[in-house]
């Protein structure tokens, strides 16, 4: 089975952007600690990060003949794309929903997650772990 696993705006800059709230894994790493997963799982993974939300939302689209499922961190666009939720709730595939930090022990505008409505799942606040265990859920989920 095959997982596309998408990132926002921002995770570009992982490793040395706000290192106390996201840590010192770069993007790099956390497509490493994807990939390594997917091999455990049995999933090929697609690994992408975008600062584009169009970009984001035509990934989504092609996921429906490319992917069996998606994972994503969706980053700042949580807090504030209906088009993100609406793509990922026209391709209907089962989503799993990662933030490194605890959204919720931040910022109000951090709390509410358009996608959350969307995902089967929604893990924060394990950092990279949180790509990992999430992955292993998809796997699960897809069996
Ligand atoms: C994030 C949390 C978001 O609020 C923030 O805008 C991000 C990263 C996380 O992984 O903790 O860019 O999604």
């Amino acid at each position: 089975k095959r997982v596309l696993v998408l990132n926002g705006p921002n995770l570009n800059l992982l490793g040395t952007r706000e290192p106390d709230i996201y840590g010192a894994a770069t993007l790099k790493d956390v497509e490493a600690l994807c990939k390594q997963t997917g091999e455990e799982a049995g999933l090929s993974v697609d690994f992408r990060q975008s600062n584009h939300e169009g970009e984001l939302v035509t990934w989504i689209q092609d996921a429906r003949t490319t992917a069996d499922a998606i994972l994503i961190n969706p980053a700042a666009y949580s807090h504030t794309s209906v088009a993100i939720h609406d793509a990922l709730k026209a391709v209907g595939l089962p989503v799993a929903e990662v933030h490194l930090s605890n959204i919720h022990q931040r910022e109000a505008f951090r709390h509410h997650s358009y996608v959350s409505a969307v995902a089967f799942g929604v893990i924060c606040g394990f950092g990279v772990t949180g790509y990992r265990l999430a992955l292993l859920a998809l796997a699960e989920k897809l069996k």
